[in-house]
């Protein structure tokens, strides 16, 4: 065969292949967060490997990953170390359990986070997701309180629009309108304040607007306080989501606003509990989101970057104190019933801790925070001037903006319209990834994403949104 014709057949196989793979998927899957009519409406992207910041179809087309797979991609894909870590501890011991017996992965990366978190959190309670870290916070602070001798406290205070995960105890602790409207048959209840993003309209070109932001957290914090005078004493644990509020439509705090949380919940003896699901592992700009405010949570839930995007595991940390009211006698039953069969799977311990020393060996933490500069500089002057988008959030490496018919009045466009969705097609002919909630384009680059990666996502996701926008 000729080299055109061998070039033909190949493609001509590869064809073969994508629309097998496509009819199957239809066929069989049932994708997340997924409308399967509006999937089925364009074919979907089927992804083969990744490396660096870029992942790859089966056809060979390149992509940059514009939302770090999820929020969890921290180095890139495919980083020989990370890669190295997993091979090396699959070839010794792929999987083990952690009840009733331990593991050195376990043991070596419980020490590097106890390490790393802030000074009180001693305890390192493993999981598998985002959502079972959180379920875990929410066992232990209930159960805490009643082995601590205030079994009334049986109450949670969380934020409007908060997200912390999909399992029913996480579900129960979000407030999204589309997300969780409807469970409330098989959720429980819990106290709400409006978070400093609902509490003033926040203005601002590029980004929003610093003077508005911290009127408005003090706002939030007097509703906390409130509602914490009001029934403080049978509230077991404040649950947030530190620094930002990610599936709410990436909704910035100002740092003050975390530690007056801190105070309010000291003030009233309450358990904080903060997920840093999202914004651990240099999202923020900062290893972890409490860090800017020089907060102490008394419970921290990690997961997403925890293994630089590469496996899942979650971590669960707490306080000795939280972690003493668990001791005592068989009998008393004050162990915490609770585990998950993957919970601290040697793989992901293993990719865990070479993240770790990535982020050492590469200083990762001082390329975040240049990084984050570099795009926030970027989105303001890209995105920001576009006709149809509202103030830019930015925190570190999370965006998030509206796509709107009118920024003057805050007018959405109408829902079935699926601006923000088309504009993820736009982009993905472009070569750029992106996923938005509703009609709020989310933008989320690997905290080592360089500079020139940076400004070829910005830059795309503009013209895909202002193509978008105009239709
Ligand atoms: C703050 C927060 N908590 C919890 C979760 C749930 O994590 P997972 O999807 O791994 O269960 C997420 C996911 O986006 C999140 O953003």
């Amino acid at each position: 065969m000729k080299p055109a014709e061998m070039k033909a057949a190949e493609t001509l196989a590869n064809d073969t292949r994508r629309a097998q793979l496509i009819e199957i998927d239809r066929r069989l899957l049932w994708h997340p967060f997924t409308q399967a009519s509006e999937w089925n409406s364009y074919d979907p992207l089927v992804i083969e490997r990744g490396a660096g910041f870029h992942l790859y179809d089966i056809d060979g087309r390149r992509y940059l990953d514009g939302v770090s797979s999820l929020w969890c991609n921290v180095h890139g894909h495919g980083h020989p170390a990370v890669t190295a870590a997993i091979h090396e501890q699959a070839d010794r011991l792929a999987h083990s359990t952690m009840l009733g017996l331990s593991h050195e992965p376990a043991i070596e990366l419980a020490s590097r986070l106890v390490e790393i978190t802030p000074e009180p959190l001693t305890r390192v309670f493993y999981s598998d997701s985002g959502s079972t870290a959180v379920e875990v916070a929410l066992r232990i602070a209930f159960q805490y309180q009643r082995q601590s001798g205030r079994p009334e406290r049986t109450r949670f205070i969380t934020m409007l629009g908060a997200y912390h995960g999909d399992t029913i105890g996480s579900v129960s602790l979000g407030f999204s309108e589309p997300f969780h409207t409807g469970y409330e048959p098989i959720t429980f209840p819990t106290l709400k304040f409006a978070p400093p993003f609902l509490c003033e309209p926040i203005s601002g070109r590029g980004a929003c607007d610093d003077a508005s932001l911290e009127r408005a957290g003090a706002h939030s914090l007097a509703q906390l306080s409130e509602l914490l005078e009001r029934d403080g004493a049978s509230v077991a644990a404040v649950f947030i989501e530190p620094l930002v509020q990610g599936a709410a439509g990436i909704w910035p705090q100002p740092a003050s606003f975390v530690a007056g949380v801190r105070e309010l919940c000291d003030r009233h003896d309450v358990l904080l509990v903060c997920d840093e699901v999202a914004t651990g592992f240099a999202r923020t700009g900062t290893m972890f989101a409490v860090e800017q405010s020089a907060v102490s949570p008394d419970i921290m839930c990690l997961a997403k970057g925890l293994t630089a995007g590469y496996l899942p595991l979650a971590a669960t940390l707490t306080s000795e104190r939280v972690f003493a009211a668990f001791n005592g006698s068989y009998s008393e039953y004050k162990t915490l019933f609770h585990g998950h069969t993957y919970g601290g799977n040697p793989l992901g311990c293993a990719a865990a801790i070479a993240n770790l020393q990535v982020f050492a060996d590469e200083n990762t933490l001082e390329a975040a925070a240049r990084n984050g500069a570099r795009f926030a500089a970027l989105l303001q002057e890209h995105i920001a001037p576009l006709a149809h988008v509202g103030p830019v959030r930015v925190k570190g490496l999370m965006c998030g903006f509206d796509i709107l018919a009118d920024p003057a009045t805050g007018t959405w466009f109408p829902t079935d319209q699926r601006r923000a969705h088309h504009a993820t097609l736009a982009a993905r002919e472009s070569g750029v990834i992106i996923r938005p909630l509703g009609d709020t384009m989310v933008l989320m680059p690997a905290p080592a994403m360089p500079a020139d990666l940076l400004e070829e996502l910005v830059t795309v996701t503009a013209q895909a949104v202002a193509q978008a926008s105009q239709a």
